[in-house]
């Protein structure tokens, strides 16, 4: 790979420039639009922002000024820190706007290659919500909204969005951002946290808080061993599959040794065996985690009831239990550390739009079916 630093990339392109291609310089185009002169300040300073900028093609993903506003803190961040988060705002791909097809939200690895251990790429979602708007998502509950669209250089092409995106975040925090916390606490009571949270390229189904409630008498009576089992029938090893990966009637190893089957209905709805993904593609630093309604069982596959809301539990004359399963596995201090954006100690100041109700809006907006949404409540607000 290539890389350039600020100036010789301005160089590079003033030469093709000069040589009489027509197309504008990125600085040119960065320096003519007034709405993103903190971004251009800011690619000014920390020049290693565009280090790696694929010679095929590239993205840039300029927030305007508002968003910049709105998070003043985000400036005093350590230079290695907004290079960081910045360099996720660069997608290796030239993607346009009016190329994108609703129900068919993309995945693009960004510049972005050191920050957790997701491995080919930490990405970027990009998607056509209702009214040509189109959303892009990156991890920790973060979006923003596209505003000026397909403004082309020699190099690629800049999209200007109205929020700042946060890369995404380990199982932990990630769970404890969106409240997952029965999933959470019996990672930890089957001893796999440590390694969840540190394998690469992990797919992992997370069944909600009231999936682990519904069956509470059976899943909390397991020895660790047993819980791991089934835990890791949750879990696809060596794959980072988005939604869009999940094809129908397809079947997946699991961790565990057995397999899933995918099944997409007629109305949109995706099955995992029996459950159904409630919020998909939610990105964490190693791989993909998507919301399911129901536990899954190694002993009873189940296949769904597509008219039914709701999917059955499928584990045998287990009963419901009015407290949170697990919860009291998670260990206090990790509590404590919810919403902080990103691996780094101090206080960041990425404050994220519209994050809130984040699931529902994915879900609607990638054609999923609403289901139970509210349970995983408000995304990140990271502060
Ligand atoms: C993860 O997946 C990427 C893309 O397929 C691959 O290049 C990389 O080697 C994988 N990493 C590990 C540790 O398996
Ligand atoms: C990345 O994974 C390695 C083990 O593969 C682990 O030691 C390290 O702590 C992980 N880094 C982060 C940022 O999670
Ligand atoms: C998925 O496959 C099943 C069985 O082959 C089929 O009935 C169903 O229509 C397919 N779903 C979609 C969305 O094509
Ligand atoms: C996840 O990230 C948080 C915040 O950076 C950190 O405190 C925690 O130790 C990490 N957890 C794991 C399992 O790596
Ligand atoms: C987390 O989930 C539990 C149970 O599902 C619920 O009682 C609680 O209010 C939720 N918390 C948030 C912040 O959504």
């Amino acid at each position: 790979m290539r890389h350039f630093g600020w100036q010789s990339l301005v160089a590079t392109s003033l030469g093709l420039f000069i040589a009489g291609l027509q197309a504008q310089t990125l600085d040119s185009v960065l320096a003519g639009e007034t709405d993103v002169s903190t971004f251009y300040s800011l690619i000014q300073k920390y020049p290693d922002i565009l280090n790696g900028l694929p010679s095929g093609g590239a993205t840039v993903l300029a927030p305007n000024n508002a968003a910049f506003v709105r998070n003043a803190q985000f400036v005093k961040n350590s230079p290695d820190f907004i290079t960081s988060v910045l360099q996720y705002h660069v997608l290796q791909d030239t993607v346009l706007a009016k190329n994108l097809v609703a129900g068919a939200p993309i995945f693009t690895d960004t510049l972005l290659a050191s920050w957790t251990n997701i491995t080919g790429g930490i990405r970027v979602e990009m998607l056509v919500q209702g009214g040509d708007v189109v959303a892009l998502i990156g991890g920790q509950g973060s979006r923003s909204t596209l505003i000026t669209a397909d403004l082309p250089f020699t190099g690629g092409v800049v999209q200007i969005i109205d929020s700042l995106l946060v890369p995404p975040g380990n199982i932990t925090t990630t769970c404890q951002e969106y409240n997952f916390t029965s999933f959470e606490g019996a990672l930890y009571a089957a001893d796999l946290l440590t390694s969840d949270s540190s394998t690469s390229n992990l797919t992992i189904f997370a069944p909600q808080n009231a999936a682990f409630q519904a069956i509470g008498s059976a899943i909390t009576s397991m020895s660790s061993s047993d819980l791991a089992k089934i835990m890791n029938f949750h879990t696809i090893p060596n794959q980072v599959l988005y939604s869009p990966s999940l094809k129908n009637n397809s079947v997946l190893t699991t961790l565990e040794g057995g397999k899933l089957t995918i099944t997409r209905a007629d109305n949109n709805a995706v099955y995992i065996n029996s459950a159904q993904i409630l919020a998909p593609d939610i990105m964490i630093g190693n791989g993909v985690l998507h919301v399911i309604d129901n536990v899954l069982n190694p002993s009873s596959s189940g296949v769904p009831t597509e008219t039914l809301a709701t999917q059955l539990p499928v584990f045998a004359s287990a009963s419901s239990v009015s407290g949170l399963p697990f919860t009291s596995n998670i260990p206090a201090a990790t509590t404590s550390v919810q919403s902080v954006a990103t691996g780094n100690a101090q206080p960041t100041g990425v404050k994220s739009s519209s994050s809130k109700a984040l699931a529902a809006k994915v879900a609607r907006e990638t054609g999923f079916k609403a289901g139970v949404m509210a349970v995983i409540g408000g995304a990140a607000m990271l502060l």
